[in-house]
């Protein structure tokens, strides 16, 4: 119950910054990159919770598997705009060029929305959860193979 409580504040909270990203300005490209890698990071973690519940390394839980779709359904919506061109500084860890690659940026971005809005119903059983877990997945996977350069 607290899980879900926090999950619901946290979608109120990025509920409202889902119109205010659409014209956020970032004032330096640090800001930006700790925006969009923060973003990653949630993203990251509530995959991996249902990544868990997928393998049955921790039992399933359709109430947490719900509260952790919808996280990942809202925050999916976010990195993009804290991508100014040339952000390819200090932390980032960008490979290729996404910014003169924007058609398949863009394409991926779509793709993995689409993916995500479907979570949440699908997480309500079991083989719903793997099956939808692992289409989101691909799509980060294939993004991460074209535009994420890992150390
Ligand atoms: C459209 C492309 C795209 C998609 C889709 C995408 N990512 Fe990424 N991801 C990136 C890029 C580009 C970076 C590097 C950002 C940087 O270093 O500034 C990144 C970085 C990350 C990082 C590292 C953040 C850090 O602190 O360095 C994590 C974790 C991550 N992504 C998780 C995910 C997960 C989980 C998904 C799917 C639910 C996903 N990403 C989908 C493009 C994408």
């Amino acid at each position: 119950m607290k899980r879900l409580a926090l999950a619901a504040a946290v979608l109120a909270v990025s509920g409202s910054l889902y119109s205010a990203t659409a014209t956020a300005q970032f004032a330096k490209p640090d800001d930006a990159i700790k925006y969009r890698q923060s973003a990653f990071t949630v993203l990251t973690t509530h995959m991996g919770r249902l990544g868990a519940m997928a393998r049955g390394d921790v039992p399933f839980d359709a109430a947490a598997a719900q509260a952790s779709a919808r996280v990942v359904d809202v925050v999916s919506h976010l990195p993009w705009d804290a991508f100014p061109p040339g952000s390819n500084t200090g932390a980032a860890k960008i490979k290729g060029d996404p910014w003169k690659d924007a058609a398949t940026f863009t394409k991926l971005q779509g793709d993995l929305k689409a993916q995500t809005a479907k979570l949440p119903a699908a997480v309500a059983t079991l083989d719903g959860l793997k099956a939808q877990v692992g289409a989101t997945s691909r799509v980060c996977r294939e993004c991460h193979e074209n535009f994420r350069q890992v150390r």
